[in-house]
């Protein structure tokens, strides 16, 4: 794992976008794992912003609510239409998202891992994190094997995510579809992204902490090619600080992003 620390978060969203232009430029076919969430719009709006050719890449998102309608403006398919799909020049019927009002939602996990299978598998999977630890919508105790399934949400989650949904937590969708920690981490490479002093403790415990299935992103440290982009505020609890940024200066493979 590597731990790039940014200034601030339009930054960091710059650095996660070029990293993302560069896998795309050299993979036109790229298959691209997304996130949804506050932290992504901005990264959304700066990949929209650039000149990029998104045509024969196909995106997999890591979760949806259910009982939420795809063409419901609280829907993640809304969300990534809004933010990012209508911005670019992506074919749609590439984009893949959970359907949250499936009739057999077993079946619909079951086969969004046989897509995900057919396309090859993620090239490059996109993740937030929840200020309890969640990647993707796997709670406390997600089993660190987990593959894409139905997921209670924590009160805790349903009030981080309130804000979308007139700032009611009742409101939020207590159960979603989301792709499990051991799909995320058969992706060949992963980007975190979290911006936001609310991050900093759990991220901290993330990265430098025990892999626990307590804290779902901590299995990220499994992972052989991990990069988590922070902002200062983010990275505010980190211990090794002064080691991450020795990295990033003078590694070459970060030659171009300094
Ligand atoms: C939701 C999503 C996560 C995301 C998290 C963080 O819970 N399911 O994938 O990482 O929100 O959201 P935000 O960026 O708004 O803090």
């Amino acid at each position: 794992m590597e731990v790039i620390v940014r200034p601030d978060a339009d930054s960091a969203a710059a650095l996660a976008a070029r990293l993302i232009a560069a896998r795309l430029r050299a993979k036109p076919g790229l298959v691209l794992g997304l996130a949804t969430g506050r932290t992504m719009e901005r990264l959304y709006a700066t990949l929209g912003s650039i000149q990029l050719d998104f045509s024969g890449c196909s995106t997999f998102n890591l979760d949806e609510y259910i009982g939420v309608p795809a063409e419901d403006a609280h829907s993640y398919r809304s969300y990534m239409n809004r933010h990012l799909f209508s911005r670019v020049n992506i074919n749609l019927a590439q984009t893949h998202v959970l359907d949250g009002m499936a009739p057999d939602l077993g079946l619909e996990a079951a086969r969004f891992e046989a897509r995900i299978r057919e396309a090859g598998g993620i090239d490059l999977q996109v993740l937030g994190i929840g200020e309890a630890g969640h990647i993707g919508f796997n709670e406390p105790l997600s089993a660190l094997m987990s593959r894409t399934r139905e997921k209670a949400l924590t009160p805790a989650t349903r009030q981080q995510n309130a804000a979308m949904f007139g700032g009611d937590p009742v409101k939020v969708p207590a159960r979603a579809l989301t792709m499990g920690v051991g799909t995320i981490l058969e992706a060949r490479e992963i980007l975190l992204l979290a911006t936001g002093s609310a991050k900093a403790g759990v991220l901290a415990k993330a990265v430098e902490g025990p892999i626990t299935a307590m804290i779902s992103a901590s299995a990220l440290q499994l992972h052989p090619r991990c990069k988590v982009i922070v902002d200062e505020a983010a990275a505010s609890a980190l211990t090794q600080r002064a080691y991450y940024d020795w990295v990033f200066h003078n590694e070459p493979e970060w030659a171009d992003y300094r």
